[in-house]
């Protein structure tokens, strides 16, 4: 490094604020401070802000029902469809030629599809669905990888108001089976492989293991050929090719179906406190006039920018804020198959610099990973098209964030660290990159209209830098709605926390917690459930301990997170082996298969420790914290409270020495 070098890397290793380059803010879609007042004051009509970016069937008369808390209602008696907005509308407003969405495979083939093509194969597939046998309000499944089918079927789903409920690629057959038969999804949209790597995967083959665990009747699966010779298929009795089925139907056209404001668009399963995963509702009218009005917002995405958000359509972030976000807004989204150390580590500044990305969105794993892989990378390529940088999924430390800013944006780009949920829908804490200073490790304000609280555990606001507990207490727009066919389990889980339902007084509690500072920024310190994340991907302990003490010779286990310098966490497995089966590699293999198994790759173990006991208390629950202190090699403080302490220093010495 040169001395001035040298100083900049230690100017801005002490900088602790940072202001939105003018060169921004001058062209910002929102660069009005007073938009938080107005918000506040107007509130909730200040939602209409978000819903007339729409195209709506029947306006709305209603902005917000609250007679049902906290079965919440927006924009209730309007009508529209989804599909609808983020492509015909397009076409009327003379944008049918401007790019939607542009693909690249792993081994550098690539598809452009303009919005007048979208709405040619979304047409032809909603068609399809139909002959298929799919009405209104049935359930699809999507086990598909990166590839333009997956949107393209969503947004089939959406033009005839079928729900779809998209698993993960990268969960396993027995992930799929569980989620089809808590949906009752009668349909599955997947496709025969991928690549990773270079290697082509079969696909299919784990998608037909899932089918034959569903435990009701299967009426028909789709599957896109995506890697032609490289690997032979053959369809099953209830099986369809993509391609015949678009050729039955080539040209044909569905009218987008109407559908009520509160009609569920999706379903998104995701991981909680107990074994089971969770059936997160999101609806037609509200969540896609949060996801336009945040993309607008906070991404400052415009129809003429090119738009690339790295994440996993698999995952919310990518129905939000890669398919209806930024189609709705009509700009090119950027889809990408691959990981991003193929075929060299530097992928994905290659794309960047191939496409002339103006925004790009990611998660702090990734920033970690490229950081530690060196800025040469990024070096090679010209980035001077990126206006924008964003991340989401988990706390951005100072360190990587400067990362970031600096080798990615050229210090000329404001990051928007931006802090949501699955069940939030969108974005709820950042700072809008026109208007606020950037803080690093702390995601911001609360967006305007979001009533967001750092609170202790009675529900009073905490002083500036003490650690609390975070909350949202008046609805939004894209909330859930409820957890699919458990509204019971939606109450508890988010509302009786902190609420007072007899003063009616209702708070969302999304088990985070945090810290805020004087200037309302808040910091986001990470799960107090037992949830945890794994390179930005949300995993239920639970989950993996019920995997895990299915496995033979396993008779009781604790999973918890340890700290990881690339993924955030990782998976430690603390097991007990039952009598008779040793502490072997075989048992520790088998554990891990069974995991992989269950869940998917994503969520192996990292460790697997055998140990005699756990430590429990009393009363008989297992000291999680007391094992993620040991896992990470902290002091552990006072273990006087449990019924065994004993173990505490047996299994230390084993996570030690293991
Ligand atoms: C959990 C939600 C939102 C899409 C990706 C993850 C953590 C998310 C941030 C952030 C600190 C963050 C929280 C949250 N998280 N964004 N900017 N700073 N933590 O969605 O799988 O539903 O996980 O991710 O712990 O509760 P998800």
């Amino acid at each position: 490094m040169s001395d001035a070098d040298v100083e900049l890397e230690a100017r801005l290793e002490e900088q602790e604020a940072f202001e939105p380059p003018a060169s921004f803010v001058d062209q910002a879609n929102v660069s009005d401070e007073s938009i938080y007042e107005e918000f506040e004051e107007n509130w909730p009509d200040c939602w209409t802000q978000a819903a007339d970016m729409l195209d709506w069937e029947r306006e709305y008369t209603e902005v917000l029902d609250d007679s049902d808390e906290p079965f919440y209602e927006w924009f209730g008696d309007g009508t529209l469809n989804a599909s609808y907005n983020c492509i015909d509308r397009h076409l009327e407003d003379g944008n049918k030629n401007r790019v939607a969405i542009k693909w690249e495979g792993e081994l550098g083939e690539t598809r452009t599809y303009t919005y007048q093509d979208l709405y040619r194969e979304v047409n032809e597939f909603a068609a399809a669905l139909r002959e298929l046998g799919v009405e209104e309000d049935d359930v699809v499944t999507m086990y598909m990888p990166m590839v333009p089918e997956l949107p393209i079927a969503m947004l089939a789903c959406a033009r005839i108001g079928a729900p779809h409920s998209v698993v993960f690629a990268g969960f396993s057959s027995e992930a799929l089976a569980t989620r089809m038969n808590a949906a009752d999804s009668e349909y599955l949209v997947t496709c025969d492989g991928y690549y990773r790597r270079g290697d082509a995967l079969d696909h299919v083959e784990k998608a037909n293991e899932g089918l034959d665990a569903v435990d009701h009747g299967v009426e028909a699966v789709v599957v896109k050929d995506r890697l032609g010779d490289e690997l032979d298929h053959s369809l099953k009795g209830n099986q369809y090719d993509w391609d015949d089925l678009m050729a039955d139907h080539l040209g044909d056209r569905v009218d987008p179906v109407e559908r009520g404001a509160e009609d569920m668009l999706f379903l998104m399963y995701t991981s909680g406190t107990t074994g089971k995963p969770k059936g997160v509702k999101h609806t037609t009218g509200g969540y896609l006039s949060y996801v336009t009005w945040t993309s607008h917002a906070v991404l400052d995405i415009e129809p003429e920018d090119t738009y690339w958000c790295s994440a996993d359509i698999g995952w919310i972030t990518g129905h939000s804020y890669i398919v209806y976000g930024p189609l709705s807004l009509g700009t090119t989204t950027v889809m990408y198959e691959g990981t991003p150390d193929y075929p060299a580590r530097d992928r994905l500044w290659e794309l960047v610099e191939k496409y002339s990305v103006d925004i790009f969105y990611t998660a702090p794993t990734a920033i970690r990973a490229f950081m530690k892989w060196g800025s040469r990378f990024p070096e090679e390529h010209d980035l001077s098209s990126l206006r924008l940088l964003g991340t989401v999924g988990e706390p951005i430390n100072p360190r990587a964030w400067k990362w970031y800013y600096k080798h990615i944006g050229g210090e000329e780009c404001p990051i928007v660290d931006t802090w949501w949920q699955t069940e939030t829908g969108g974005m709820m804490v950042t700072t809008l990159p026109g208007i606020g200073t950037m803080k690093p490790g702390s995601a911001g304000p609360p967006l305007p209209g979001i009533d967001a609280r750092v609170v202790d555990t009675n529900g009073h606001e905490v002083d500036a830098g003490r650690a609390g507990y975070l909350t949202v207490d008046k609805p939004w727009p894209g909330m859930l709605r409820t957890l699919y066919k458990n509204d019971e389990r939606f109450v508890e889980e988010y509302w009786e926390e902190y609420s007072d339902p007899e003063e009616d007084e209702w708070v969302y509690f999304p088990e985070d917690g945090a810290k805020i500072d004087d200037d309302g920024y808040i910091t986001v310190l990470g799960r107090v459930d037992d949830v945890i994340n794994v390179s930005g991907h949300r995993l239920g302990t639970m989950e993996i301990e019920s995997a895990i003490v299915g496995v033979e010779g396993v008779a009781e286990a604790a999973v918890v997170g340890g700290d990881h310098e690339v993924k955030g966490e990782t998976v430690y497995a603390y097991v007990i082996t039952e009598e008779g089966y040793d502490e072997s590699e075989d048992l520790r293999a088998r554990i891990i298969e069974g995991v992989e198994d269950a869940i998917g790759p994503i969520a192996r173990p990292e460790e697997v420790v055998f140990t005699p006991e756990l430590p429990k208390t009393r009363s008989g629950k297992i000291m999680r914290r007391l094992l993620e202190d040991i896992a990470n090699d902290e002091e552990l403080g006072d273990t006087s409270t449990l019924r065994n302490p004993d173990v505490v220093d047996d299994i230390q010495r084993k996570v030690r020495e293991p």
